[in-house]
């Protein structure tokens, strides 16, 4: 598949706000995440299966970081379920989460529970085997995407 130009320009703060676009035949979801939203992820640490992610097949090593991300409020992400490639739902955190209180928002997988938070990193104790995909990309320029 070829890659995908994408304009980010009209990507808002809002939670809840992702763009989706195909690549590949594949949804990939960007989106933003605030200060408040990147500075809980490291919290997160010890509830993940792969806090690091340290498995190359599913983070580039340019995103092998805390946000697996190249701009720390920009995602990137590929949004199929690495459990049976159910695609999660995007649930911004703050909102009720009646199937886990603990649990702070990211990513829900309907099909059995799997979580994710909003680096696309798996919890324990879910299906999901491993963290979402952070497909290859760069920036073109502040405003636009490759992905592929
Ligand atoms: Fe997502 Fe099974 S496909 S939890």
């Amino acid at each position: 598949g070829a890659p995908v130009e994408v304009d980010i320009s009209k990507i808002e703060l809002e939670p809840g706000m992702r763009m989706i676009v195909q690549w590949r035949g594949q949804p990939v979801w960007i989106f933003k995440r605030t200060p408040e939203q990147l500075a809980a992820l490291p919290t997160l640490d010890d509830q993940l299966r792969d806090p690091d992610s340290d498995n190359a097949d599913q983070t580039p090593a340019f995103a092998k970081n805390p946000a697996r991300s190249i701009k720390p409020e920009v995602a990137v992400i590929v949004g199929i379920c690495t459990h049976l490639g159910c695609s999660p739902s995007y649930v911004p955190e703050l909102q009720p989460q009646p199937f886990d209180s603990e649990w702070q928002g990211g990513f829900y997988c309907p099909c059995h529970n799997s979580r994710f938070d909003l680096a696309g990193r798996v919890y324990q104790g879910v299906p999901a085997p491993s963290n979402l995909k952070v497909p290859p990309y760069y920036f073109i320029d502040d405003n636009r995407v490759m992905v592929g």
